[in-house]
Formats: structure tokens, C-alpha cells, sequence
């Protein structure tokens, strides 16, 4: 095969060499299997089909300027998947166990990683599903987990491009005792209607307000908002969101920064004290936010001047980067090398 384009990766799927599988079966998992089948074969009744008894994880391989590949915080993304798998009653996936799968799938599809320089990446998928037959609304007994790659490019061709957000108040993407915690494909189908009108009306992405009183900033489609004013990074906390490995991370750079940092609830109407503000995920690291909208209360709130990115939006957009290809020394202990 020849070598992807690296430089003109898009952001979706591409078919690598070989993908890792496991199953639990029996009250227990059995052996890492390799394959190189991009299909799965599954049962017509199984839990996952049927009553969403899913849930995944992405998370991201770097290769260095010394060639080295480096994993960024995978422990976090095996402990969510963990916890993703409790919320609806899955069996969990063991730590060490996902740590021996990501990897091998990545050692498997090292030619799949991208170039040093070229901004692109290699994406790590695990997914966990019910595999087992039910009928009766009632958790699965045999469950399959897998985890494929892919080389995907940078979310933002031609550098960080800030983005455009519609405030969504008539469909939510979680509730406050639901599922939202928890990374499962549920949510995304909530999520659905409201991004696709978000982008029909040429949005990047929709804002979610807590389902409870619409008063308070929840999440940014499949990412994590975050604002900054007087130095301060202030981060949405709620009990419907998912906890974004990258805000955790940034939380802590923003620190090291000398930033202060609270993560806490964000009202509406404090997006107009806000000098800078983003959404932050593993897909995009950072998405600077030029505007966001909200057509009930008519009001536009704006954060870029010269619709470039603020300051210290790059300077933690920089800062994680630079750890996650390895060209900063990892202070933190976060990146794992392959
Ligand atoms: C709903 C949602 N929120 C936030 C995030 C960002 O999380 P992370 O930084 O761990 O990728 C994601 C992506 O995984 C997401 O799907």
C-alpha cells in the first residue's frame, strides 16, 4: 500500500492492518485476538443493538520528533471506559487488559502513524458492547470489546480556526441522573438532532444548558466548554457532562501557567464577562470560540478579535500540544512511550 497522504488526512475513517478484539464469556474475558477484519460478527438480539448497552473511548497516538510513538493519558481513558461500563451495567474492561490492547493495536498499525510535523494523528477507538442475547430489557451476559485505529488529520486545516456555537434550549442531550456522565453511544444519539440544526444554520456545533433549569452551560457538543476572564480558566461542573481528559489536562497547564482555575457552575449570562472562550476534546484539542449565539434571548456573545484566537487560548493549546508529541518535557506524567 502507499503512503497516505498525510498532509491531507480528513478527519474520518480509514482501514488499517489489524484491529484487537476480546470477549467475556462465561463470567470472564478471555485472550487479546488480532484480526484484520473490519467486520464484527454479532448477534441478532444483542444487548448493544437493542437496548445500548454500548460505550467507547478516543483517545490519541503521537509520534515524536525522535520517532518514538507516544500515547497521551490513556490510563484516564481505561478508568472512563470502566466507569462507562457501571453506569449501564456492562462488564468492565480490566485496566491492564486495555492497556496490552491499545498497545498492541498501535505497535500492529505503526505505519499508520503520522509523521512527525504533519499535524496529523493516529485516533484510537475502544469500543465495549453487549454482545450477548436478550430480548427483556436486562443487561447482557456476554460482552465484546474491541479497539481499531485510524490516521485522522487535524480537526482544523490550515491552523486553529476559532468556531461559531448556537445555544440549544429545546433538546437536551442529558439529564441530570442520566447517562451523561458516562461516554455511551446514547448520548450522541440524543445529541444528534441538535448539532445537525446547529451546523444546517452554519454553526460548528451546538451548546447543551443543564436539562434541569436551562440556566447553566453544560457541554459543547462532544466537548467540554471552557471560558477565561481576569486569568482565570472557569470550566463547567455538572452532573450531566462528560469529563473531558483534555479540560482535566488543561486545568492542570493553566495552573502551571500561572492561571487560577475553577471548574464550577457557569451561568449563561456570565458568557458576556468572558474574554476568551473554547471547547476542548481529544478530536480537537482546542476549538476557539468566535461567537456564540442565542436566538431566544437574541444575543450575540463575541470573544475574538480580528477572528484570531485569544492569548492564553494559545498558550494552552501550545503548551498541551507540545506534551502530547513529546516536545516538551512531560512534567506531568502523562505520556506513555511506545
Ligand atoms: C460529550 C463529550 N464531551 C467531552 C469530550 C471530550 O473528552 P476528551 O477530552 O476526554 O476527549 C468528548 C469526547 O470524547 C465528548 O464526546
Amino acid at each position: 500500500m502507499e503512503a497516505p497522504d498525510w498532509k491531507n488526512l480528513p478527519f474520518g475513517y480509514m482501514k488499517t492492518d489489524y484491529n484487537v478484539r476480546c470477549h467475556y464469556r462465561n463470567g470472564k474475558w478471555g485472550e487479546l485476538e488480532i484480526s484484520s477484519s473490519e467486520y464484527i460478527d454479532i448477534h441478532i438480539a444483542a444487548t448493544g443493538l437493542h437496548y445500548g448497552q454500548e460505550a467507547f473511548e478516543g483517545l490519541k497516538a503521537y509520534m515524536g520528533k525522535d520517532g518514538r510513538v507516544r500515547l497521551f493519558r490513556w490510563e484516564e481513558n481505561a478508568k472512563r471506559l470502566i466507569l462507562s461500563a457501571g453506569g449501564i451495567i456492562m462488564a468492565p474492561f480490566p485496566y491492564e487488559l486495555f492497556r496490552e490492547a491499545l498497545y498492541k493495536v498501535v505497535e500492529l498499525n505503526r505505519r499508520f502513524v503520522p509523521p512527525y510535523g504533519s499535524g496529523a494523528s493516529l485516533y484510537i477507538r475502544p469500543l465495549l458492547y453487549g454482545s450477548g442475547a436478550e430480548v427483556g430489557v436486562k443487561p447482557a451476559s456476554e460482552y465484546t470489546f474491541l479497539v481499531f485505529v485510524t490516521p485522522v488529520g487535524p480537526y482544523f486545516k490550515g491552523g486553529v480556526k476559532p468556531v461559531d456555537m448556537l445555544i440549544c434550549r429545546d433538546i437536551d442531550r442529558a439529564a441530570p441522573k442520566g447517562t451523561g456522565i458516562y461516554k455511551v453511544g446514547g448520548n450522541y444519539a440524543a445529541s444528534m438532532r441538535a448539532i445537525i440544526a446547529a451546523r444546517d444554520g452554519g454553526y460548528a456545533n451546538t451548546i447543551f444548558l443543564d436539562a434541569r433549569e436551562k440556566k447553566y452551560i453544560d457541554e459543547c457538543g462532544p466537548a467540554n466548554f471552557f471560558g477565561i476572564r481576569d486569568n482565570t480558566y472557569v470550566t463547567p461542573k455538572s452532573e450531566s457532562i462528560l469529563n473531558s481528559i483534555t479540560n482535566m489536562s488543561l486545568l492542570d497547564i493553566a495552573a502551571s501557567l500561572g492561571m487560577k482555575t475553577e471548574r464550577r457552575q457557569v451561568p449563561v449570562e456570565e458568557l458576556g464577562m468572558f474574554e476568551e472562550a473554547g471547547a476542548c476534546g481529544t478530536a480537537a484539542v482546542i476549538s476557539p470560540i468566535r461567537k456564540i449565539v442565542d436566538p431566544e434571548n437574541n444575543i450575540i456573545y463575541e470573544y475574538c478579535r480580528d477572528g484570531q484566537p485569544g492569548p492564553l487560548t494559545m498558550k494552552l493549546y501550545n503548551k498541551l500540544t507540545a506534551l502530547q508529541c513529546g516536545d516538551e518535557e512531560d512534567t506531568f506524567g502523562w505520556v506513555s512511550i511506545l
